[in-house]
């Protein structure tokens, strides 16, 4: 399966939201990724449900949704009807995950799980086959524009090796820090998913960047 690229909204700018939208409409996006933050989980306050109901409003791709939020369970059903496709909680704000897998689940979104960067995959074991989709942080949650953290790459590898010994399709997404110098080699690691934030909108053609990001292959060189 091609890979999916999941433009950040984080890095958007706010001023003309519709703009960048309808930017990301047109492109070769798969996903919009929107990072909800709340002051307590992460160090940093996004946004929430009234924002996310109008991006839905115009944006046409998928919603992937990272909540960066303590008690996210409180949350699930309201982030559903905001208009997330998928909704994604953190390991480490989870204490009975399980349960809050399900409960994604049955609103009819995807189910995904973030984890930072010191948390080992292996924290996943037994809740991979229920997922869709696992997260790994590639920098600390909270903000765009961070350095990629390099320990991320033998994770992918590792959580890779756990879905082929598992016979799971559960989807590995790497968040922070990605951009053109570094995909190539988180694909050949296992990543199926990448979120761009400042790589795509902080580039002077956002649009172009996804398509580049996009069309990164096993074996693209770049100079
Ligand atoms: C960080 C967020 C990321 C962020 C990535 O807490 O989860 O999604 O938007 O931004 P870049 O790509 O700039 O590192
Ligand atoms: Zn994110």
């Amino acid at each position: 399966m091609k890979h999916l690229i999941a433009p950040s909204l984080l890095a958007a700018n706010f001023l003309t939201l519709e703009e960048d939208l309808i930017m990301v409409n047109n492109s070769k996006a798969d996903w919009l990724h929107v990072d909800v933050m709340d002051g307590n989980f992460v160090p940093n306050i996004s946004f929430g449900f009234s924002i996310i109901k109008q991006v839905k409003s115009v944006c046409t791709k998928p919603l992937d949704v990272h909540l960066m939020i303590a008690n996210p369970e409180k949350y699930i059903e309201q982030f559903r009807e905001a208009g997330a496709d998928v909704i994604t909680v953190h390991y480490e704000a989870c204490p009975h995950l399980h349960r809050t897998i399900q409960q994604i689940k049955s609103t009819g979104a995807k189910a995904g799980v973030a984890l930072n960067p010191h948390t080992p995959v292996t924290v996943l074991e037994d809740v991979l086959e229920e997922l869709d989709l696992a997260l790994l942080m590639s920098v600390n949650p909270g903000f765009g524009g961070q350095k990629f953290i390099y320990r991320t790459i033998p994770k992918i590898r590792q959580l890779h090796d756990m879905r082929v010994v598992q016979n799971t399709s559960t989807l590995i997404e790497i968040d922070g820090g990605v951009g053109l110098q570094n995909a190539q080699e988180l694909l050949k690691a296992g990543a199926n998913v990448l979120v761009a934030g400042s790589a795509v909108f902080k580039n002077e053609n956002p649009n172009k960047m996804i398509t580049k990001l996009k069309e990164i292959g096993k074996d693209t060189i770049f100079a």
